[in-house]
């Protein structure tokens, strides 16, 4: 059964919504440990759009279970990342007009700025992954760079229009898993997976773990709008 790293995000982007200060990502992230999450994930954006630093510096320090930080080779970033040293550092591509990250990482076009800061994170004991699609020639350049985590985009498997389309890309996940772990990475996998579609990702033989935000965090609003209601009017209505 793989482990779950619950992205904590979208808890950022709706207190950044009124640049206040709740709700807190970091006691989210500590409700998530609570309920059994084998770890936090949070992506530290160039642009800071959700997460921020301070919040970075918090959940190193509150924590208990695994810290994976997912962060661009921006130099500021990694700056941050050698000073907070995260237990694990999922590293992706970013792009500043995109909602959410759209793609794996070129592990071959940017072979050698990766090297320079997996060097530089490996150095402060940061275990590494990086995210890349589920493709050969990636997974072969991961190795080639000393990487031992690889974590899958599930994304063109969530999107997928069609029954048809979604069964191929289910089976590209499970043939590179297959491959990636045959060379001794670990396999993780992410990105687009809810409540629908995260069975069969999460039954691929050697899956080590699935990292899952938004649909968590949509389906939080459902489970919790009604005590957070009946809490308000209770206060609404409470004599003096
Ligand atoms: N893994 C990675 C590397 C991501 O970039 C994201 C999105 O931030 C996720 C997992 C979680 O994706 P989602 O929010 O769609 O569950």
């Amino acid at each position: 059964m793989p482990l779950l790293g619950v992205n904590i995000d979208h808890v950022a982007t709706l207190r950044q919504a009124r640049r206040g200060i709740y709700p807190d990502p970091v006691q989210a992230a500590l409700v998530c440990e609570k309920a059994g999450a084998d770890s936090i994930v949070a992506h530290l954006r160039e642009d800071r759009r959700h997460i921020q630093d301070k919040d970075v510096v918090r959940l190193r320090q509150e924590l208990s279970i695994r810290f994976n930080l997912e962060m661009s080779i921006a130099p500021g970033v990694v700056d941050l990342a050698c000073r907070v040293k995260p237990l694990q550092a999922t590293l992706v591509p970013e792009r500043r007009q995109e909602l959410t990250t759209e793609g794996g990482l070129d592990v071959a076009a940017g072979f050698r700025r990766l090297k320079a800061a997996c060097a530089r994170l490996k150095d402060k004991g940061i275990e590494l992954s990086l995210f890349i699609a589920p493709d050969k020639v990636q997974i072969d350049k991961t190795v080639e760079l000393g990487v031992g985590v690889i974590e899958l985009h599930t994304g063109c498997y969530a999107l997928a229009g069609t029954a048809a389309a979604r069964t191929r890309e289910l089976r590209k996940i499970a043939a590179m898993t297959a491959y990636a772990r045959s060379l001794g990475l670990v396999v993780n996998a992410g990105h687009g997976l809810d409540y629908h579609n995260t069975l069969p990702v999460a039954r691929i033989p050697g899956m080590h773990e699935l990292n899952i935000g938004h649909s968590i965090m949509a389906q939080a609003v459902f489970t919790g709008l009604e005590r957070a209601v009946k809490e308000m009017r209770a206060l609404a209505r409470e004599q003096a």
